[in-house]
């Protein structure tokens, strides 16, 4: 169980806006969030800025249970925001997702 508050969370897009397997851009209370749907349909939600340099995760590929920025290879694991490969050394931060009955993602930023 999430110890999140309720009213922590805000509506970011509904469950079909996001692809199948893939990230998307979205901006959350100013902040540019990647969500990212993996494989098995889990839907996380990371800071969008590569650590490395600033370019759109969301532009990168789903691995598995990482987000592969495009321009260097490096990895993030999209449960701990640890970069997985380099030459990113920073993880990202993760943020709490959940899904409603109807669908809608909601997202509470972390610090
Ligand atoms: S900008 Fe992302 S790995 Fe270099």
């Amino acid at each position: 169980m999430s110890a999140v508050p309720d009213a922590d969370f805000v509506r970011v897009c509904h469950l079909d806006e996001l692809p199948e397997e893939g990230a998307a851009k979205a901006e959350v209370a100013g902040r540019t969030i990647a969500m990212v749907r993996t494989e098995d349909g889990t839907v996380h939600a990371i800071d969008d800025t590569c650590t490395h340099a600033n370019v759109s995760l969301s532009e990168g590929d789903v691995e598995g249970n990482t987000l592969e920025c495009w321009l260097h290879g490096s990895c993030f694991d999209l449960t701990s925001g640890e970069p997985t490969m380099m030459p990113a050394t920073v993880p990202v931060a993760v943020h709490t997702v959940r899904i409603t009955e109807e669908g809608d993602v909601l997202v509470a930023l972390s610090e």
